[in-house]
């Protein structure tokens, strides 16, 4: 034994290292796993370990300041510096491309809105609340209108931590705003003193009832119990993933969040794309109805937006009988999300400009964009772009990664894994104990006071004093527009022939399924 320890011990460095890297190379070459590492030993790891750093080296290194999606460096640091109240300018001028596609430019007045000395933006010029009232016109019990025309969007908690949820509650009530909850249900995170819009999907969690239907007993004792609940949200889809339903991964699904959604801990919550409460259109307005007349509270719904014909026989509906949503929140298919099939959040769905502008088209035809609150969500939260959005039609506008970075999110893009290394999206303790609830909420509060700054100076330089007044033509933007776009059948010169279907039980019940004959 002693003369091994010896021998042992007496192995220089170097060869301790041509060991290990044999002993790698001949595992190399008896696995099957993976062929890049079986066919080249050794040196196949590094693909392994630059592919995974990939990301990294290009973010900090390599991408160029305006090059990367869904943010990139500079809007990133506007949001960073504008949240720590540190200098958000740029020097030298812009470094945009003016002239590329879709690029938003803004007419200035000749001279700017002049504030008098008695005007609320003489002292504060972040004072920005909602130029509509949700529910004022069908007379809902306890009309709300927003304090801020900026908010948080909704996002989970499950899908955000503890912490970062607690945070962006406690922000919201410093910035005058509102924190819509996400679709994982109101959890005790939520309830630090900001005003609260109740939102759910399909999953109903928070107001489930046993049937995993939705439960107006729970919801009316939901805003009974918590008066800061000021709005109710449907969610009928957002732009990440329409129609597909809400993906919690079982990763995230800790003790305390499956109890607060009534689900079980560490499976896959899966809500189906479908509500059980309604089926159709009149049933969904029955079911706002139904849901404001307990409640007492506007009551709305968040959507993206693809074909028009249902949203055509709700705005038939509300004309007919005077019923319907408060509010609609239009999500551009450019949304974020915790976690969504990339072929969902790359192509299912409009992107902002084109769905909202289609859908406060058709609301306007029917002569109600008076009486809905719309409100934008989609990459909305930079001045510039808030202010396309408000002369397109927009009241409001949500954000959700936004504020997830004022709070410290680094865009590392992994919510869907529970390894968010800035403890943002994560349920992981040990990576939320860097975040210090009550510095990130004052953060929050910046970005958002900031933000309403920056659009309350961008608006009185077009002559106007709130920016509800903007109009359609103080807005231009570089074409590549919507309707200069052709459907596929006059690019391409040609229909394809209906392919025959008679239902997915008859593919299943067909004897070539998979090969079965
Ligand atoms: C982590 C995360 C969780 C989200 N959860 C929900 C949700 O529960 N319900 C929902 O309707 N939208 C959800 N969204 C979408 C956002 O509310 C928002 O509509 C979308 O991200 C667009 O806003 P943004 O560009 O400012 O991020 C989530 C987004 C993120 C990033």
């Amino acid at each position: 034994m002693d003369t091994f320890i010896n021998l042992i011990s007496n192995i220089s460095w170097w060869l301790w290292i041509i060991i290990v890297l044999v002993l790698v190379a001949v595992r190399d070459i008896f696995q099957k796993k993976h062929t890049i590492s079986h066919n080249f030993p050794i040196v196949g790891h590094f693909r392994y370990m630059l592919e995974k750093i990939g990301p990294e080296l290009r973010q900090y290194l390599v991408a160029n300041n305006r090059e990367e999606l869904p943010f990139n460096r500079i809007e990133r640091g506007w949001i960073y510096a504008s949240a720590k109240k540190e200098n958000n300018y740029e020097g030298f001028g812009t470094d945009r491309d003016i002239y590329a596609h879709q690029h938003i430019f803004i007419n200035n007045a000749m001279m700017p809105y002049k504030v008098a000395d008695s005007h609320p933006h003489a002292t504060d010029k972040s004072f920005l609340p909602c130029a509509k009232v949700m529910g004022e016109h069908s007379k809902r019990k306890k009309p709300f209108r927003p304090g801020s025309i900026i908010n948080v969007s909704a996002m989970s908690f499950g899908s955000l931590s503890a912490k970062a949820v607690e945070s962006l509650n406690k922000g919201v009530k410093i910035a005058g705003a509102y924190h819509n909850t996400g679709e994982g249900g109101l959890s005790p995170y939520h309830s630090h003193g900001g005003d609260v819009v109740f939102h759910f999907g399909t999953g109903y969690f928070g107001v489930r009832a046993e049937d995993g239907g939705f439960s107006m007993e729970k919801m009316v004792k939901l805003v009974e119990d918590n008066p800061f609940v000021r709005a109710i949200e449907v969610k009928l889809s957002q732009g990440a993933k329409p129609g597909k339903g809400g993906v919690l991964p079982g990763a995230k699904i800790t003790p305390e969040i499956a109890k607060i959604r009534g689900v079980e801990v560490g499976k896959d919550v899966l809500s189906p794309p479908n509500h059980k409460a309604f089926s159709n259109v009149p049933e969904l307005v029955d079911f706002i109805e139904a849901i404001a007349e307990k409640t007492g509270l506007p009551v709305g719904i968040k959507a993206a937006i693809g074909k028009l014909e249902q949203w055509e026989e709700l705005a038939d509906i509300m004309v007919k009988t005077g019923k319907g949503p408060d509010f609609i929140t239009v999500d551009g298919g450019e949304g974020g999300t915790g976690a969504a099939p990339p072929s969902f959040a790359d192509h299912v769905s409009l992107p902002w400009v084109y769905g909202f502008g289609d859908l406060y088209k058709l609301f306007q035809s029917k002569g109600l964009s008076e009486r809905i609150v719309f409100i934008g969500s989609g990459k909305l939260g930079f001045p510039a772009k808030a202010a396309m959005a408000f002369a397109m039609g927009a009241d409001c506008i949500n954000v959700a990664r936004e504020a997830m970075m004022s709070i410290g999110c680094i865009q590392a893009q992994v919510c869907h894994t529970n390894t968010c290394p800035s403890g943002v999206a994560t349920q992981s303790k040990w990576l939320q104990n860097g975040i210090d609830p009550t510095l990130k909420s004052e953060r929050l509060a910046q970005y958002f006071s900031t933000f309403r700054k920056e659009f309350v100076e961008i608006t009185h330089a077009a002559g106007y004093e709130h920016p509800c007044e903007f109009k359609m033509t103080d807005i231009e933007v570089n074409v590549d527009d919507h309707n200069l776009s052709k459907e596929l059948d006059s690019t391409y010169g040609y229909t394809k022939t209906i392919v025959p279907f008679n239902g997915i039980q008859s593919l299943k019940d067909c004897k070539y399924l998979g090969g079965k004959a």
